[in-house]
């Protein structure tokens, strides 16, 4: 007999794909009716929970309505709406916004980058093409978000369709990559970002994107206090764009509207995907600050980027809906609060715990990095492969938790977990998660050394 799943082209083809059939809140339940707590809201996407009956309602309303308007030709409501909406959650100091819609998060940053150098291109600067982009960082699996991307494992077989774009060091305390201590360093990694521009001639370089919490690649790094307004003074300095790619920090994850909001710092371009839509239908967005969309306004007058998909009605009915949501249960800032508790039962567990070496994160956007000698900080060789197999583990018990990239160490060395959960998680849940977290951790670092 076939199996159900020989027709699929999987990530991992030698691994057993549990087949998920509903959820409802926090809950996944698959085809055996077995019960998982959704710690990693999907992945980052499912941020009000599964089976939200408004956003249900509003999608199927639509799709009876109008379910598809070609955006090149046509307007529609919904598409107005939200990006009305998104003027409202955008930080004040991006003027008026308008916003330009696609499916996923490497379209969002794919439009970005064009529209960077299109800003740069209307005021006569052409050659300004370059982004410079920070290892480990990871912005879609296109040709041109991997090339803005840092993330090695996955840059490493497409090396050869990759663009020439920079990198510099992530800001990444725990293991500074310039060797120094957090308060004598003179934020270095932000020194870095002047001397690449210098070094590749600023006449060359129209952007910078980050996002402003680090996520899959790292697990939820958050840069030093002093990091993002130096980093937007150089750009001011050079005329780079800053572009914060917020497909994963954004829209309250980090307890406030979005990830660069704590540090009080105004982007020129934002862009979001996941958890816009709630993970109900495939939805990206690429916010404009007034000073980039009236170059292009009062340059050719035209945008030079466009998908079949982008801005479709049924997409953005279901982003309004999940907006919407977010606001009537001000679930913003019920990220902030049971963040803020889950990191505390997470530091927690590092006291107990000789194999998490770090714990981090902004509200509801958690990361853990494990360590075979807290004192030291020695990785795990990767050939062990333990962030997978704790992962593996977890869901056994019932519970999703991410084995976030490998590779944060040196770009080979380097596991860590990460937590995103739904915004609607309790108190419970979280005793759930660490509880959970700890009886997998410890039983796969035991049968790892004590197999020796
Ligand atoms: C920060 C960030 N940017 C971009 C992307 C790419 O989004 P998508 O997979 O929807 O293309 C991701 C996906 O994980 C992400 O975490």
């Amino acid at each position: 007999m076939i199996q159900p799943g020989a027709n699929v082209l999987y990530g991992n083809l030698g691994h057993q794909y549990v087949t998920l059939v509903r959820g409802e809140g926090v809950y996944v339940f698959d085809d055996h009716g077995r019960r998982y707590l959704d710690a990693i809201g999907g992945v980052g996407v499912v941020n009000i929970g599964h089976g939200v009956p408004e956003v249900v309602e509003a999608i199927a309303d639509q799709a009876r309505r109008l379910a598809f308007s070609y955006g090149g030709l046509m307007d529609n409501e919904p598409r107005q709406r939200l990006a009305r909406k998104l003027q409202a959650w955008a930080p004040r100091g991006m003027g008026q916004t308008k916003t330009i819609f696609t499916s996923g998060g490497a379209e969002a940053n794919e439009a970005a980058l064009k529209l960077a150098y299109q800003y740069h291109w209307e005021r006569g600067n052409r050659s300004k093409y370059k982004v410079i982009g920070r290892w480990q960082s990871y912005h879609g699996n296109t040709v041109a978000t991997l090339s803005m991307s840092g993330r090695t494992s996955w840059r490493r077989m497409h090396t050869p369709y990759l663009l020439d774009f920079p990198h510099i060091q992530p800001p990444y305390c725990y293991r500074c990559p310039f060797g120094l201590s957090c308060s004598e360093c003179g934020v270095a990694c932000a020194q870095e970002l002047r001397r690449v521009i210098r070094q590749e001639g600023p006449e060359k370089i129209a952007a910078f994107i980050v996002e402003p919490v680090i996520g899959t690649s790292m697990s939820a790094v958050v840069p030093p206090p002093e990091y993002y307004p130096l980093v937007r003074e150089i750009c001011d300095e050079y005329d780079v764009l800053l572009i914060c790619d917020e497909v994963m920090s954004g829209l309250g994850r980090t307890g406030a509207n979005w990830g660069i909001d704590h540090w009080g710092v105004t982007p020129d371009i934002i862009t979001t995907a996941k958890g816009i839509s709630g993970g109900y239908v495939p939805l990206a967005a690429t916010i404009l600050s007034e000073k980039v969309w009236q170059a292009i306004a009062a340059g050719s007058g035209h945008v030079m980027h466009s998908t079949t998909y982008g801005g479709n009605p049924l997409a953005c009915a279901a982003g309004v809906a999940t907006l919407n949501y977010i606001e009537a249960h001000d679930l913003v800032a019920r990220a902030g609060r049971m963040g803020g508790l889950l990191l505390e039962r997470l530091r927690e567990l590092q006291q107990e715990s000789p194999y998490i070496g770090d714990v981090r994160g902004l509200g509801l956007f958690a990361g853990l990095e494990l360590v075979l000698d807290k004192a030291t900080r020695q990785a795990p060789p990767p050939e062990w492969n333990l962030g997978e197999r704790i992962e593996i583990r977890a869901m056994e018990y019932g519970l999703l938790v991410l084995a976030g990239v490998p590779g944060l160490v040196d770009g080979v060395a380097g596991e860590h977990l990460e937590l995103v959960p739904p915004y609607t998680i309790d108190e419970e849940h979280i005793e759930f998660i660490v509880a959970t977290l700890h009886r997998s951790i410890s039983e796969i670092f035991a049968e790892q050394l004590g197999a020796g």
